[in-house]
This record gives structure tokens, C-alpha cells and sequence, in this order.
């Protein structure tokens, strides 16, 4: 096994690249090897497909169709049912809803799930109730999430979304109360919510300041696109293999930038098994994080 191994090594090493992916597109063509994502299909380069993640040098001057789609809206609304039986206990938390159909028993899901669990149970300690605001929240997700592992905790549960969602959830989750403006800032809440949202957001800094003032108590930020060395710099993805038929601009932030933005005493750090790359970007590959602050 180790000879074929260092046998294909030998050959790749000593054959121009060119070559080689001629040999890849004629293998494609005559049905002997699968095409990977984001590569031309054999003998048709017209038909190139877009890589997921690209990196745009130009930032926020980029056109692109964003998150106020009713694909999303409506992708939300279908999995719902789906979802809400994933979550509910004794289940393992291995569920994500981001994905083409509910993905059950996956372990970076899970590990996604129970850290927002670990927030809640933390946040509503020697309490009977808890407010929460949750920007970019869906239709609620987390808030049938906080349902199903802390039962019996009273919530007032807050959803900042786009119009389309708004729509949606207004009729689908009628306990969540929604928002599509910024009158969620009107008050303050004993848990303030942003998962895997900042990023999307262009002035992200002013958003961590408004969020980080709206928290009593704690600030959950949540699944952000995080670089390590190199400044914050601008992606974009295409989400089509979600299920959703747009694509949208984010940041990768740089982790001292945010940690240093929100201006809270950091209380933990949590990790995501949750990867990717962007042709050229300043850093790659870049992981994903989750921020937990405490006032
Ligand atoms: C990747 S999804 C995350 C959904 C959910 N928070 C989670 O972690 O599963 C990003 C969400 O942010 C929402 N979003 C994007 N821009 C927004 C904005 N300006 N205001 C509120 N929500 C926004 C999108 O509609 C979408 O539901």
C-alpha cells in the first residue's frame, strides 16, 4: 500500500501539471474518477463551475444577491418539522439545519449545539426566566433548541432577521418575537445572540458595539470565519449546495480585531471543527470560532 503511495508520489512529482489534469478530465469524462466541486467538467470549460468561497479583493463594492431571498425563508420553513424532531430529546444534538435535508449524528454539529446549550444553561443559572435576542436567529432555531435542552426555562425570545424570514416566522413560530428593524435595540436582554451572523454585516464593528450593548449579562457570538494572522478580509459564498439559492458576502475576521471590537472581558473561547478555503485569500485555510463575553 505504502509502495502504490510512493509510486503515485514519484509520478505526480515528475509529470507537468498540465498533464496531469489532462489525465484528470479525460478520467471525468470516461466515467473512471468523480469531478470535485468547483472543477470544470472534462471537455467543457464553458460549463465551469464557481468555487463555494472566493475571496474578493474588493470588499463590500461587490454586487451579490445576499441573505433577503424567500429561497432562504422558504428552505428554513420546509426543514422546520424536520428540525424541531432532530432536537428533540433523548436525541443526540448532532443536527444541522443548514444543510440540503436536516443532518442528523453529525459530531461538529453537535459540538455547535451543546456549546449554545452550555451559553444557555450558564446564562439562566439560579433564574426561572431569560431574555434573549438573537441576531440572525432564522426562524428560531435556537430558540426551540433552548427549549428543548433547558425545559422549563421561561423565555422571551427575540429574532432579528431580513424581511423574507421575518415573514416566515411570524407564522411559523408565533413565541418568537421578530424583528426586522432595529427596534430591537430599543431595550436590553440578559443574552444577546449572533450566530454566524456578524459577519455578514459590512460596518460588523458598529453591529459588536450595538449587540455588546444590549447584553446585560452576556454576549454569545457564535460561528465566525476566523483568521489567525492575516487583517480581516472579505468572502464570498456561494450557498447553493445548502439549498439556498443565493450568495452573499461575509467576513473573515481577525480574531484579536474582534476580540479587542467588543469590549467585553472575554469569558471563553469555543472551537468549531468547520473549515475552508478561498483562492488567493491572506489566510488559508481559516477555521471557525465562537466568542462568549461576560459584562
Ligand atoms: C448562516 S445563517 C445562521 C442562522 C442561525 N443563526 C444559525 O446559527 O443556525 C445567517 C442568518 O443571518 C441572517 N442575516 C443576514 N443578514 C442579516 C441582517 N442584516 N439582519 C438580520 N439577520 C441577517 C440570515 O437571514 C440568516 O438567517
Amino acid at each position: 500500500m505504502k509502495a502504490l503511495w510512493y509510486a503515485k508520489w514519484l509520478v505526480k512529482a515528475v509529470t507537468p501539471p498540465i498533464l496531469l489534469l489532462g489525465v484528470k478530465w479525460i478520467a471525468i469524462g470516461l466515467g473512471l474518477r468523480k469531478r470535485e466541486h468547483g472543477q470544470a467538467p472534462a471537455g467543457d470549460p464553458s460549463m465551469q463551475e464557481e468555487p463555494e468561497w472566493e475571496y474578493v479583493p474588493d470588499g463590500w463594492q461587490r454586487e451579490a444577491k445576499g441573505w433577503n431571498v424567500d429561497a432562504v425563508a422558504r428552505a428554513y420553513r420546509d426543514k422546520w418539522p424536520a428540525y424541531l424532531a432532530a432536537i428533540k430529546a433523548p436525541s443526540p444534538l448532532g443536527v444541522h439545519h443548514e444543510t440540503a435535508e436536516v443532518a442528523r449524528d453529525d459530531a461538529g454539529a453537535h459540538n455547535m449545539l451543546v456549546s449554545f446549550a452550555y451559553v444557555l444553561a450558564l446564562a439562566s443559572r439560579r433564574r426561572d426566566g431569560l431574555s434573549v435576542l438573537d441576531w440572525g436567529g432564522g426562524l428560531g432555531q435556537y430558540f426551540a433548541l433552548a427549549r428543548s435542552v433547558v425545559p422549563g426555562l421561561e423565555l422571551e425570545y427575540h429574532v432579528r432577521e431580513t424581511p423574507a424570514v421575518v415573514a416566515q416566522g411570524r407564522e411559523v413560530v408565533p413565541d418568537v418575537i421578530f424583528h426586522e428593524g432595529v427596534d430591537c435595540f430599543d431595550r436590553s436582554y440578559d443574552l444577546v445572540v449572533a450566530s454566524s451572523s456578524l459577519q455578514y454585516e459590512q460596518d460588523w464593528q458598529s453591529l459588536l458595539e450595538q449587540l455588546a450593548g444590549a447584553a446585560d449579562r452576556y454576549l454569545y457570538t457564535a460561528r465566525i470565519p476566523v483568521a489567525l494572522r492575516a487583517g480581516s478580509f472579505v468572502v464570498l459564498q456561494r450557498a447553493h449546495a445548502y439549498g439556498y439559492d443565493t450568495e452573499y458576502l461575509g467576513w473573515v475576521l481577525n480574531r484579536d480585531e474582534l476580540l479587542e471590537a467588543a469590549g467585553l472581558p472575554l469569558a471563553r473561547e469555543f472551537l468549531l471543527d468547520a473549515r475552508f478555503s478561498a483562492d488567493g485569500a491572506p489566510e488559508n485555510p481559516v477555521e471557525h470560532r465562537s466568542f462568549l463575553f461576560n459584562r
